[in-house]
């Protein structure tokens, strides 16, 4: 579980999409050795729900791992979907939810993602609720209006709860393109959805990861953890090679 302190942890997350079997999980976690010690950063990664459990069984003790998405009922007759109470079973401790695949590809309305976030908070599985702007949004000059929409629906069901959650700000535009958001994006759009946060949340908001996700390397992690508001990465692409995520996860600084 990651542990909730005064300033927001930098947390390193994979997230391995549609990709990596239960073996390639098991080989991944065996050839997978960041560095670690006091200050070191907190690790996630987000397999896919078929090689959640191998991923489990495989893991160290200081890594966290999640589901890329759950329903928002706890049981019932949803062919193909994956319940909190069923991932917690497996050995999850977190999930994704909202990322940008489920809203633009699976048409995840704010509303589900309100509902997920929910239901994470409500059996105890810690969300990183995902938000971002496509490049229309962008260019449109819309990237405030588009993020705090989409985090104030999920906010509804933070707001009264003590619990842990993360936030992902992932530019559409920059996801598995190759384009990346400049450190100072990063940090504007980081710093709207804080300033939310404080408004909504108090004191409680300095304690939220915000992590940056979109083209994430090993070229670019330094400089883009350094910049002001970025607690971490979400990592698509660069986080299938356990040798390009350890140098990933080796560039986050020490908090
Ligand atoms: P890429 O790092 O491949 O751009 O993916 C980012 C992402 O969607 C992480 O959730």
């Amino acid at each position: 579980m990651l542990v909730p302190r005064s300033v927001p942890a930098v947390v390193v997350a994979g997230n391995w999409k549609m990709h990596v079997s239960p073996d390639d999980a098991r080989e991944f976690l065996d050839a997978f050795s960041p560095r670690r010690g006091p200050g070191r950063p907190q690790v996630a990664v987000f397999p896919p729900a078929i090689s959640l459990l191998a991923a489990v069984t495989s893991a160290p003790s200081w890594l966290a791992i999640g589901t890329q998405n759950i329903h928002w009922e706890a049981r019932g007759a949803f062919t193909g979907e994956v319940s909190a109470p069923l991932a917690l079973a497996a050995g999850a401790t977190h999930t994704l939810v909202g990322h940008s695949e489920r809203r633009h590809l699976f048409g995840e309305t704010d509303s589900d993602v309100a509902r997920k976030t929910a239901a994470a908070v409500h059996h105890g599985l810690v969300p990183t609720v995902c938000v971002g702007e496509t490049l229309a949004e962008r260019h449109a000059g819309r990237v405030s209006e588009v993020i705090l929409r989409q985090l104030d629906a999920a906010l509804e069901c933070l707001a009264g709860q003590e619990t842990q959650f993360l936030l992902a700000y992932e530019p559409v535009w920059a996801i598995g393109t190759g384009e990346t958001a400049t450190p100072q994006d990063a940090t504007e759009a980081h710093s709207v959805l804080r300033h939310r946060m404080r408004e909504q949340l108090g004191d409680r908001a300095d304690q939220v990861s915000i992590l940056y996700g979109g083209s994430v390397k090993p070229d670019n992690a330094a400089e883009l953890m350094a910049a002001d508001d970025v607690d971490g990465v979400l990592v698509g692409g660069a986080s299938l090679d356990p040798v390009s995520f350890v140098r990933i996860v080796d560039a986050a600084p020490d908090r």
